[in-house]
């Protein structure tokens, strides 16, 4: 079913202090680290989604080595199909870039995005034990405890193999 109220483009240029901003005040930095591995949102590729047309959610994304992982998705309007649009558009992004998997890691206290991928057909296929610990002895404004007041330590990769 389409979604009309929901409209995905690219992440241009113009949007791109947006998208800086949203995610270092969802993820305290632009620099990410996932599976202990450093990224630079700022110089990623992502979608936007937009809803009754205004920026509404993001999406960002490396190609690398025949995989693409999703390095952050955030819906600022939730239960409205926009993250569920943004995970399309990169899923549809890697097929045509013959990626053998679209992957990803999360915190282990995200039992919503936990939810949200499975409901989606991705699996789990490991965890990256001290992961978040890591990235906090970086940068120390990650915090302690996470959703539902859970520690933060570990991340969790799902995939969706093609
Ligand atoms: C996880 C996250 C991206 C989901 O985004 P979202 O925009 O709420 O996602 P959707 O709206 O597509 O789907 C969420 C739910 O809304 C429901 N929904 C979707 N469209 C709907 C509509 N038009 N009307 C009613 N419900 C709807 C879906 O069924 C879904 O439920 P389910 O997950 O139980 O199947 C969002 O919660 C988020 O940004 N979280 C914080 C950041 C985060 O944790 N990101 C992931 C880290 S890796």
């Amino acid at each position: 079913m389409t979604n009309t109220q929901i409209r995905i483009t690219p992440l241009l240029p113009e949007l791109r202090t947006w998208a800086t901003e949203l995610i270092t005040e969802h993820w305290v930095s632009p620099m990410i680290m996932s599976r202990f591995v450093w990224f630079d949102t700022r110089e990623l590729p992502g979608f936007v989604a937009y809803y009754q047309d205004q920026p509404a959610g993001l999406a960002t994304y490396i190609i690398m080595d025949g995989e693409c992982e999703l390095i952050t998705l955030d819906s600022l309007v939730e239960n409205k199909g926009v993250g569920s649009a943004l995970l399309n558009a990169v899923a549809d992004v890697s097929r045509g870039a013959n990626c053998r998997r679209m992957f990803l890691t999360t915190a282990n206290d995200n039992l919503r995005a936990l939810q949200f991928y499975q409901k989606r057909n991705m699996r789990i296929v490991a965890v990256h034990k001290g992961a978040i610990d890591a990235a906090r002895n970086a940068e120390k404004d990650i915090p302690l405890l996470g959703y539902h007041d859970i520690p933060m330590r570990d991340e969790l990769e799902l995939e969706l193999q093609f």
